[in-house]
């Protein structure tokens, strides 16, 4: 019988500096707490290694190292086939631009692209951008009752036209993990590719871009443990269609170059290894034992055994009480839930509930989140947004406990009902 894996949780705690202040952070959807070997790694670049690769001489050639070992260790981040399917930019927003930007040659009106109303404004705002040369945005609805994305109403959506489907793997907002092979086989059964934010998913489960089968797929390390910067991974073969975005002698087959126009920054992704290393020595602790991705794999096994244990904590409370709204699926059916909580109380502004949980030094958030289209289509605005609490692995049991009766002190306790942990 395999043993369950173990999460080390003080080794965990000790690697993040930003957890000895003594708040409670649950705005981990916005940014969570950066690796100190992550920052080390920045400045071990900007110390040792700060010159422009492509010398002759000795410390060009380590900086060119340290940028390619970057891409080899997002390489078995997600599972890539090779390094040059990394493309690195400043943020997840600017790298869907580009994609969008860098597609434009091998679409022609009357093409269509498919987006959902469920992503955040990244995922959509590019594509609807391509209306001006006459490419059609269709949105494949959600469910409002049960806050799923259907693949039956994606069918129907589909025609010879179809180019692009975009979704999101998880909603920043509704916290359901999407199942993206299953939408990658529909997409590519009707010859359109698929392109996935994974930025509400990349900090909380292991990223395989090949058995998912997906085209393109983006995130941001400021929300994976790391600094503001973000990768694209794209089929090789897909990245060498898309146009240039840097200079005119930079020609097509220049990948992943020809897409990271000025360069990537150097130090920010070499601190994409500081990433991996930690993924690596947690998958260690674990119980993991092999490959670098062996050991990441291992390592989010124990991440998620953590995470579904303070996501039903949550959930539990919240489902107590009868003045609270859940915006999204109620219970963590087979895992599909990642600990990204967002709800709202009968009667109550949610900018009020985060002002007053301020003083308990508990980070949390109210919004859309910048998924406006969603947000208005669930309701959020009559309560000004919904509260969210965005957990990773790094936070605690004792922590939402914390959370929970600071929860029952702003609101009172009499919303809560008896039977506390019915789903
Ligand atoms: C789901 C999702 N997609 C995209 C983004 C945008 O990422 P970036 O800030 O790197 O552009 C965010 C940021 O909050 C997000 O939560």
């Amino acid at each position: 019988m395999e043993t369950q894996r173990q999460l080390d949780i003080d080794f965990v705690r000790s690697q993040f500096p930003g957890l000895d202040h003594g708040w409670v952070f649950f705005d981990n959807a916005g940014g969570s707490q950066i690796l100190t070997r992550t920052v080390d790694r920045i400045t071990t670049f900007l110390y040792d290694k700060n010159v422009q690769i492509g010398g002759s001489y000795d410390v060009s050639q380590q900086a060119a190292k340290a940028l390619m070992d970057s891409r080899i260790a997002a390489t078995h981040l997600v599972n890539a086939a090779r390094p040059e399917e990394i493309i690195f930019g400043s943020s997840t927003t600017v790298l869907l631009q580009n994609l969008a930007r860098a597609m434009r040659s091998q679409l022609s009106a009357g093409d269509e692209i498919i987006v959902t109303i469920s992503d955040h404004e990244s995922n959509i705002g590019p594509w609807d951008g391509l209306r001006d040369m006459g490419i059609v945005i269709k949105f494949w609805p959600l469910d409002t009752t049960t806050y799923e994305l259907d693949i039956a109403e994606l069918k129907p959506l589909l025609t010879e036209k179809t180019k692009l489907v975009c979704v999101t793997h998880v909603s920043n907002i509704l916290g359901a993990i999407n199942p993206i092979a299953e939408i990658a086989a529909v997409a590519h059964a009707h010859g359109a590719r698929i392109c996935v934010d994974a930025v509400a998913y990349a900090p909380h489960r292991a990223v395989d871009v090949q058995a998912m089968d997906v085209d393109y797929y983006v995130f941001s390390f400021y929300k994976t443990y790391g600094p503001h910067y973000a990768m694209m991974y794209g089929k090789y073969d897909h990245l060498l269609e898309l146009d240039p975005l840097y200079h005119f002698f930079y020609g097509r087959d220049k990948v992943p170059g020809k897409l990271e126009p000025g360069n990537p920054n150097y130090e920010l992704a070499y601190s994409v290894t500081g990433i991996v290393d930690y993924l690596c020595e947690l998958g260690t602790r674990s119980g993991g034992s092999g490959s670098p991705r062996e050991l990441i794999l291992a390592a989010f096994e124990a991440i998620t055994i953590q995470e579904n244990a303070l996501t039903e904590r949550l959930l539990s409370y919240l489902r107590s009480r009868n003045d609270c709204r859940i915006i999204g699926e109620t219970a963590n059916r087979n895992g599909r839930r990642i600990p990204t909580i967002s709800f709202v109380f009968e009667g109550q502004n949610s900018e009020d509930i985060c002002k007053a949980m301020d003083a308990y030094k508990i980070a949390i958030r109210f919004g859309d989140f910048h998924a406006r289209r969603l947000g208005d289509h669930v309701g959020l605005p009559q309560y000004n947004g919904a509260v969210r609490v965005s957990m990773v692995h790094y936070n605690t049991i004792e922590e939402v406990d914390r959370l929970t009766a600071a929860l029952d002190q702003i609101l009172g306790s009499n919303g809560a009902l008896q039977n506390r942990g019915a789903a």
